[in-house]
Order: structure tokens, then C-alpha cells, then sequence
């Protein structure tokens, strides 16, 4: 059994992937609060009473939309996206259940080409939480971390930046590639092919475009580990 922290997107998404050879079970807040310690070594506990006990949990629960509200609520990004993380990370680290950390391409700084070596240096609460949220999965062993470029369809904004060019990719392609690498370890990027934003938006949804480079950043992950694994979208 694979475990998904959360009831957002992309724990959606992959609870629709479940199967009778691989079935996913969410944990939606009321379920399992990450910020309240007790509360995830007992439900994480329970699970493993079960004989189809978990081999896989994929933390996706995060503060994370609008990103700003890491700015505006510092440490309630704290505890949910660094101290939750290591909540449940520590149960699976006791149990051993491979630990699955999902990240965003926001750790990253620069706008060059960026590959899993390159240097961490995020701009906001959101991107420094979710790093934070990474430098506990490193203390766990044989876990994966996903860097993420993940864009939400329905596209969230009213216009889409057509000078901003990132590896965007829907949730649903995210979930079929965790599927297919659960096994590996380290840091992978995660990101499909490096468009604008507003021809990624374009290709789900009719949108209006806008310029953004003054705003947002491009930024391009080098998917090249991603690609060997034969796996990409
Ligand atoms: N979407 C993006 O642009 C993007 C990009 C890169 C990486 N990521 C990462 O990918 C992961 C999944 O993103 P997503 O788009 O699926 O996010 P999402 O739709 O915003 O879902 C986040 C989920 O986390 C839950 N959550 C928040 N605090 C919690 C707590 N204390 N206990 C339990 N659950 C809690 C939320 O529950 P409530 O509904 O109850 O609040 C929600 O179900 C996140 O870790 C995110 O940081 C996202």
C-alpha cells in the first residue's frame, strides 16, 4: 500500500492511479493532521497493523497556494512544511516505509539550467520551508526527493506569462511518474518539456497572455536523470 499525506491535487491524482496491485490510500487533514506528532505516529502506527501495511508514503501535504502565504504566516509554514515533514518522516524512518518527498523547482535560484548538483537558493518562505521540508528527507534513509515543476490546471490566474519559460507539468503526469520511480533515492527533477507558461496554459485551457519577466523568473531543470529512467512525460 502506498500512503499520501494531504487531500490536495496531486494526492487526487494519485489516489485515482490506485490499483488492486497497488493501492493508495490518502490521509486528508482530518485524518491525519501533520503538524500534531501524535496523531501521525498513531494513524501511521494503525496502518502498519494491516496486513497490506504501507511500503510507500508519498508527503505531498503542504502549505503551499497562495505561495505568498508562507510570507504572511511564517511559522505556520514552519510547522507544516518542516516540522509536519519531519512528523511523518521520522514514523516511516521507524517503520521503514520508503520516504517520498515531493519539492518544488522553488529551491532553485538561478535561471540558468538547473540539474540536481546545482546550488539551492530560494527566493521566498515557500521555497526555504520546502528546502527545509527536503533537509529531512536527507536525514532518512533511502528516501526520494522530487523537484517538482508542477503548473495547476484549471491555470489559477486570468493571464499566463509568455516571456516566463519553466518545465511545467500537470499533476496528473507528476503522480504516474512517482508511481515509476518510487524505488529510486536522492533528488530527482521533475518537469516536463521547457516552454512558456502561456503555451503550456494554452495547450489545457483557452487563456489570455501577458508579459511577466519582470515579475517571475524562467527557470530551466535539466531532466536529463528523469529521462534516463525512461520515465519522463
Ligand atoms: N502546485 C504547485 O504549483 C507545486 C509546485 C511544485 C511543488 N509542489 C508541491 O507538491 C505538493 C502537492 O501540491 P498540490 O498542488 O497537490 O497542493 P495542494 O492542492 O495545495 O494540496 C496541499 C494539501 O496539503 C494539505 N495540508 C496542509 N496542511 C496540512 C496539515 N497540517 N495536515 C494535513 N494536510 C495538510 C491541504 O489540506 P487542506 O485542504 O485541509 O488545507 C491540501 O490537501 C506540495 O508538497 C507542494 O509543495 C506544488
Amino acid at each position: 500500500m502506498i500512503l499520501v499525506s494531504g487531500s490536495g491535487k496531486l494526492a487526487k491524482e494519485l489516489t485515482n492511479l490506485c490499483s488492486l496491485s497497488l493501492p493508495v490510500t490518502m490521509l486528508p487533514r482530518r485524518a491525519m493532521d501533520i503538524t500534531n506528532e501524535y496523531m501521525v505516529s498513531d494513524v501511521i502506527k494503525k496502518f502498519m497493523m494491516t496486513p497490506d501495511y504501507p511500503k510507500y508514503f508519498v508527503h505531498t501535504a503542504a502549505l503551499t497556494k497562495p505561495m505568498d502565504v508562507n510570507d504572511r504566516n511564517p511559522i505556520m509554514s514552519l510547522d507544516t512544511n518542516i516540522v509536519g515533514t519531519a512528523n511523518v518522516a521520522k514514523i516511516c524512518s521507524k517503520y521503514g516505509i520508503k520516504f517520498i518527498y515531493i519539492s518544488t523547482d522553488f529551491v532553485y535560484g538561478g535561471s540558468e539550467l538547473v540539474d540536481e548538483e546545482s546550488k539551492v537558493k530560494p527566493s521566498n518562505n515557500y521555497g526555504w520551508s520546502k528546502l527545509g521540508g527536503e533537509c529531512v528527507a536527507k536525514l532518512v534513509k533511502d528516501s526520494l526527493i522530487l523537484r517538482c515543476s508542477l503548473c495547476d490546471i484549471p491555470f489559477r490566474h486570468k493571464l499566463a506569462f509568455d516571456d516566463v519559460y519553466r518545465n511545467s507539468i500537470t499533476h496528473k503526469d507528476v503522480a504516474d511518474i512517482i508511481l515509476k520511480v518510487k524505488d529510486e533515492v536522492g533528488i530527482i527533477n521533475v518537469g516536463g518539456e521547457y516552454q512558456s507558461v502561456y503555451n503550456f496554459v494554452s495547450k489545457h485551457q483557452s487563456i489570455e497572455k501577458a508579459s511577466g519577466s519582470h515579475i517571475a523568473p524562467s527557470l530551466r531543470l535539466d531532466t536529463k536523470k528523469l529521462k534516463g529512467l525512461r520515465v519522463g512525460v
